[in-house]
């Protein structure tokens, strides 16, 4: 097929694909124990799992990634309050992942709170920002579930520049604040993010402060029960790297896809330890970081369509405050 004829066609297998995969949430879903929740993303999760001998790998179309630079379309990633995708819209970037059930495990005693004090259990995504052979850009979400609320969820990454050649997924630290790009084109995309906030509603307080910051604020505001810790008590980490288990790790040089080597580990493994900054003084001096806790995996991951074109991972909004 002429590859403008492909790029027409398009739209019409965008169609294909949403009647392939229906919103799916039962009406009471958000009323509904965390527990349960998860149960239900599970078992959608593995309705249509990818063939691990030939996972996909197409790119979004380039009519679908023109939407990247349109703030408005970009916007529905801060102000759509679901688990599921907004019927038709793709993942233009991290369109790839994995999941599996997790459970995040805090150390008692914790200085923050809401879920940083409680634990939380919910559902981790790793995956790569576009696959590409030449650059690695690794990132991890991670949906934390609540009762009877909806969820809170962590955007982490390494960073938006990647990690080059270096495939091994395991590297780097995943972290809630990253450095910003060096690379003029990602910088320039990155741009696009930051109108999107600016076209959140309720102006600067109620927004990142930029898009090299997944803040975490809302996560320290609620338990996991769903219950709202007092604005007066909320103790947030400013940032928070998740340091990879080392263990998990495997050649620089490696061919495989990350879903396979990542498929392969157990259930009940230590995937990162997480490690918290209290302000962004003490993160960008890295001084002062502290353990928090850890994210243990609760089922095996599995690669599936509903992993990757319904899960979604609404971003937080709410700045972080001392
Ligand atoms: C990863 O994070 C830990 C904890 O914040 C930090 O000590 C370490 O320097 C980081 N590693 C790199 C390579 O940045």
């Amino acid at each position: 097929m002429p590859s403008e004829l492909n790029f027409f066609m398009t739209p019409s297998l965008i169609l294909i694909q949403i009647s392939l995969t229906v919103a799916v949430l039962p009406a009471d879903y958000e009323s509904r124990s965390a527990q349960a929740k998860q149960e239900v993303l599970w078992t959608q999760i593995q309705a249509e799992p990818h063939d691990p001998n030939s996972f996909p790998v197409e790119a979004p179309s380039k009519l679908q990634s023109a939407l990247l630079v349109v703030p408005t379309h970009l916007r529905h990633a801060f102000t759509h309050v679901s688990d599921e995708m907004i019927e038709g819209r793709v993942k233009l970037l991290h369109t790839y992942g994995i999941c599996a059930k997790a459970h995040l495990v805090m150390v008692p005693d914790s200085r923050y709170t809401g879920i940083f004090r409680t634990g939380v259990t919910g559902i981790v995504r790793p995956s790569i920002a576009k696959l590409s052979p030449t650059n690695f850009i690794p990132g991890m979400g991670f949906k934390a579930l609540l009762d009877g609320k909806p969820s809170v969820n962590f955007h982490t990454l390494f960073s938006l520049d990647g990690q080059g050649a270096n495939r091994n997924y395991f590297h780097n630290n995943m972290s809630s604040v990253i450095s910003p790009p060096s690379s003029f084109a990602v910088a320039l995309a990155s741009k696009f993010f930051e109108m999107a906030l600016i076209l959140l509603p309720g102006g600067a307080s109620k927004r990142p402060e930029d898009s090299n910051t997944m803040t975490v604020y809302e996560h320290a505001s609620v338990e996991r029960s769903g219950a709202t810790v007092p604005a007066s008590a909320v103790t947030a980490p400013y940032k928070i790297d998740f340091v990879p288990n080392k263990d998990l790790g495997y050649s620089e040089s490696d061919s495989a896809d990350f879903r396979t080597r990542i498929g392969a580990i157990a259930p009940g493994t230590r995937l990162y330890t997480m490690v918290a900054y209290g302000n962004k003084a003490d993160a960008d001096a890295r001084q002062g970081g502290e353990i928090i806790g850890s994210m243990v995996t609760d089922s095996a991951f599995l690669a599936s369509k509903y992993c990757d074109e319904k899960l979604h991972f609404k971003h937080a909004t709410q700045p972080w405050k001392q």
